[in-house]
């Protein structure tokens, strides 16, 4: 089974455009997991611009799914992390000002960086898993330096998987991504997904990585709750992860 991980920053921005307490942010993480969603994830920022560190600490005894919690290891983002103790912590290369995460680590030219840093969190006992782009070579030195899982950067593959709309030969890209998936279980890696992820492209991806363990959604997916109401969305994305005969 592949679990949905709904991202919920984005009820946050709008939390935070007026300043007040609407939408709650503790109900909507509630709501979710009472919807069907498997896990809660959530991205402080250093500004805080959507979800703020005190959400997270709230959180943590609130949410009974999985709760994962995305980042740059910085050292407020650490001991944050430390003190909530997640099921999983998600490591992303950002930075401090980026609007959204556009690439996976280079594995190999920071590899004693995150060996130190996936060491203190697998010492609490925390999952790590580290945002990669597909691409092969990045793996291994996942691996070396002790994480978990890889969560692959879907981006490029959303843009290619729309613009083969139009071209339908143009998937060449995806051979990365699935050679990539095979190239992690190989040596024990699991795998996550993240980032452009929708009602389009979702069950395709699925389809064709069958390592897939768990996807992180927001953005479209609030996006759809906006048509189709949380409760419907939420099922809708759930049938498109359900396992195919
Ligand atoms: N994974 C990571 C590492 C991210 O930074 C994000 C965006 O916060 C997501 C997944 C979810 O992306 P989207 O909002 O496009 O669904």
């Amino acid at each position: 089974m592949t679990k949905l991980s709904v991202n919920i920053n984005k009820f946050a921005t709008l939390r935070n455009a007026r300043g007040g307490n609407m939408p709650d942010i503790l109900k909507v993480a509630q709501d979710c997991e009472r919807f069907g969603a498997d896990g809660i994830t959530v991205h402080p920022r250093p500004d805080e611009r959507h979800i703020r560190y005190q959400d997270v600490i709230d959180l943590k005894p609130l949410v009974t799914t999985e709760f994962n919690i995305e980042g740059y290891p910085s050292k407020d983002f650490i001991d944050l992390v430390l003190s909530v103790k997640p099921h999983q912590v998600t490591l992303v290369p950002d930075p401090p000002d980026a609007i959204t995460s556009n690439t996976g680590w280079d594995t190999i030219a920071n590899q004693s960086f995150l060996r130190d840093v996936i060491s203190t969190f697998k010492a609490a006992g925390i999952r790590v898993s580290i945002f990669l782009n597909a691409e092969v070579d990045k793996v291994e030195a996942a691996k070396t330096a002790g994480a978990d899982r890889i969560e692959l950067y879907t981006g490029p593959y959303a843009e290619e998987y729309e613009n083969a709309r139009t071209q339908p030969q143009n998937l060449q890209l995806f051979n990365a991504y699935k050679d990539t998936a095979r190239a992690a279980s190989a040596i024990g890696l699991d795998l996550n997904a993240g980032h452009d992820l929708n009602l389009d492209n979702l069950r395709f991806f699925k389809l064709h990585i069958p390592q897939l363990k768990e996807v992180s959604i927001g953005h479209a997916l609030v996006c759809d709750a906006l048509y189709l109401g949380l409760e419907n969305t939420i099922q809708l994305y759930k049938r498109q992860l359900a396992e195919i005969e």
